[in-house]
């Protein structure tokens, strides 16, 4: 008999970091957000998800879908994956219906294997880049005929930021306000060509796992935080429109601003939680220390930093002020006793800005 056939697709997705943040479901099942965000695709030189994804007939039904993530092996039975794929295999078999001279991919069981070249969860949206590569990964093996909006989709209810990962530059998620999530998905608000200077320096100031998770986070904050209900309908749909309008114009300072004053009011939003979630520690403080002190320096805003739910710090900056922002970061933070080697140690290679998958 001859062996059966292993069908097999690859693909890399970039990490997004966000300048609004997402924070808050309005219905955790299909991961829909409670407001808009907006963000930008790192290099996939630096940071990148690796996934190879294959199916193939002679694969084991009884041991089914499997993920190997950086080397060990991994739970895929958790609902969110569980739905992404679903939703790819739905639309698989779709086309197998229409076409019945395609091989049934839908019905074989999927191998996932994937890799990242940064740590796990320390607050650098890992799963974005995960859930985005493994959407990617599998419509390349069912050769779907779905845009990066379609998957943005389904990569959504993989991890939310996740759908911004199906792009490039600069990236805007539309919360919208269907129902069924048919609306809420992300477009591309400006390539990396448009501002091609653009920079973000990574601060890693600590690779461990963080402490409370972002979907458990946003859900006490959504609970418990009377802040929250001011962002979400005013901060945020504000930031958007600002921020939209400084990359299309290319405004440093105002886009500088508008990711500053958005980091502050999201983690404020998680010190009004109760109980109160910290997500930024001692360094994170002095970085944005060292980001007041290099923009007064410098006598314009040259600097912008933004930390997710994690200590580290990403600082957006242009390429032609490069000198003042990465050596004042090194000498400001080498400066400080005691926190010299968690900043220096981690101090990244400053990464430029992706077109995405
Ligand atoms: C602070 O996308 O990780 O990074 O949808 O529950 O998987 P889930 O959450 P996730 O949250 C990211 C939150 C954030 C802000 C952002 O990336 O917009």
């Amino acid at each position: 008999m001859a062996a059966e056939k292993v069908y097999r697709a690859s693909t890399t997705a970039p990490v997004n970091i966000a300048v609004v943040k997402y924070w808050g479901k309005r219905d955790p099942k299909l991961n829909l957000p409670t407001n808009s965000s907006l963000s930008v695709t790192l290099s996939q030189a630096d940071l990148r998800t690796l996934t190879t994804a294959s199916c193939s007939a002679s694969y084991s039904a009884a041991e089914g879908d499997s993920l190997i993530l950086n080397g060990e092996p991994s739970d895929v039975a958790g609902a969110r994956t569980q739905a992404c794929f679903r939703e790819l295999r739905t639309r698989r078999a779709a086309l197998e219906a229409a076409d019945p001279s395609l091989p049934k991919l839908s019905t074989m069981p999927v191998h996932l294997v994937s890799e990242n070249n940064f740590p796990t969860a320390a607050g650098l949206a890992s799963s974005a880049a995960g859930f985005a590569a493994l959407v990617r990964a599998i419509a390349n093996l069912y050769e779907l005929p779905a845009s990066p909006s379609e998957l943005s989709k389904i990569a959504r209810q993989g991890s939310g930021s996740a759908c911004r990962s199906l792009f490039g530059g600069y990236v805007a998620w539309r919360m919208g306000s269907e129902a069924d999530g048919s609306d809420s998905l992300a477009d591309q608000v400006a390539e990396a060509a448009h501002w091609p200077d653009m920079r973000a320096l990574v601060l890693v100031v600590s690779a461990a796992k963080k402490g409370v998770s972002s979907t458990s986070g946003m859900q006490q904050t959504v609970a418990t935080s009377g802040l929250f209900q001011e962002r979400i309908s005013k901060v945020v749909p504000q930031n958007m429109d600002l921020m939209e309008k400084a990359i299309k114009e290319r405004d440093f300072p105002a886009f500088a601003e508008v990711t500053m004053r958005d980091s502050n009011s999201f983690h404020a939003t998680c010190a009004d939680t109760y109980p109160p979630i910290f997500y930024m520690n001692d360094v994170s403080k002095a970085a944005i220390r060292a980001v007041e002190a290099i923009n007064a320096a410098a006598g314009r805003t040259v600097a912008a930093y933004t930390f997710d739910a994690g200590p580290n710090a990403v600082i957006y900056y242009l390429e032609k002020d490069t000198e003042a922002v990465v050596g004042t970061i090194h000498n400001v933070l080498g400066d400080i006793d005691g926190w010299k080697p968690a900043a220096i140690e981690g101090l990244k290679s400053t990464v430029s800005l992706d077109e995405g998958v």
